[in-house]
């Protein structure tokens, strides 16, 4: 099996239950993206249900006041987040009929949704063949593949997208982009990581090279 399918099969065997992994919709979907940027996923769920149960669709999101929005909001820290998630539900329901956009290219333009949001959404929604690329994705490719380019430095950014697209499994990215930020999340961690129970360890460079713990490089800024 090669690196990817590894992944997905080990993703499929030890994934965490999380409600926004039962849902293909992309309101859904963009809450918990947007809460979990900053957040924790353990800190970010209570939230995520308080505005699921609050605003169910995207038109009781965009009805709803800043204050409103706020006040939920209460404790999460980066506000700007909340905000923006107002003004985007707003176009949504002018621009789009209410109807959430699930197109990469739709998603990339609007207030708050960058690059990785964008893929994450289309990717889990419609299976956009979209690669995400968080700071798990660095790490798992940066040791894998044994890259020592900065993940921040503009050529890094670069080197780590066109990797992240290249392994990408065209059939099922949604699947695939999950599989690769759980498996960072969990057993390709920071500090510990659990190689002694990686399914791809004979195939990582850092593993090879004695190198897990300079890996990934991230310059000083
Ligand atoms: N962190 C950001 N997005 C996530 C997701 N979809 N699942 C788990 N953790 C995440």
């Amino acid at each position: 099996m090669n690196f990817a399918n590894e992944l997905l099969h080990w993703y499929q065997q030890n994934k965490r239950d999380l409600p926004w992994r039962h849902t293909t919709d992309a309101y859904i979907i963009w809450l918990s993206e947007i809460i979990l940027q900053q957040t924790r996923v353990e800190q970010g769920m209570p939230y995520f249900n308080r505005f699921l149960e609050t605003y169910p669709d995207i038109n009781a999101f965009a009805n709803a006041s800043e204050d409103d929005i706020l006040k939920l909001w209460q404790g999460l820290g980066y506000y700007s987040r909340g905000r923006n998630m107002l003004k985007t539900a707003q176009l949504i329901q002018q621009q789009f009929g209410g109807r959430f956009p699930t197109a990469y290219q739709d998603l990339i333009k609007l207030k708050g949704i960058g690059e990785y949001t964008a893929a994450a959404i289309s990717s889990f929604s419609v299976n956009e063949a979209r690669a995400v690329v968080d700071g798990n994705v660095y790490r798992v490719l940066a040791r894998y593949f044994g890259i020592s380019e900065p993940i921040n430095s503009t050529k890094g950014k670069k080197l780590f997208q066109q990797l992240a697209d290249e392994v990408l499994n065209k059939e099922q990215p949604g699947l695939h982009n999950q599989a690769m930020m759980e498996f960072g999340a969990m057993l390709c961690k920071p500090k510990n990581p659990a190689c002694g129970i990686c399914p791809v360890r004979t195939g990582c460079e850092a593993f090879k090279h004695n190198a897990i713990n300079q890996l990934p490089v991230k310059l000083k800024t």
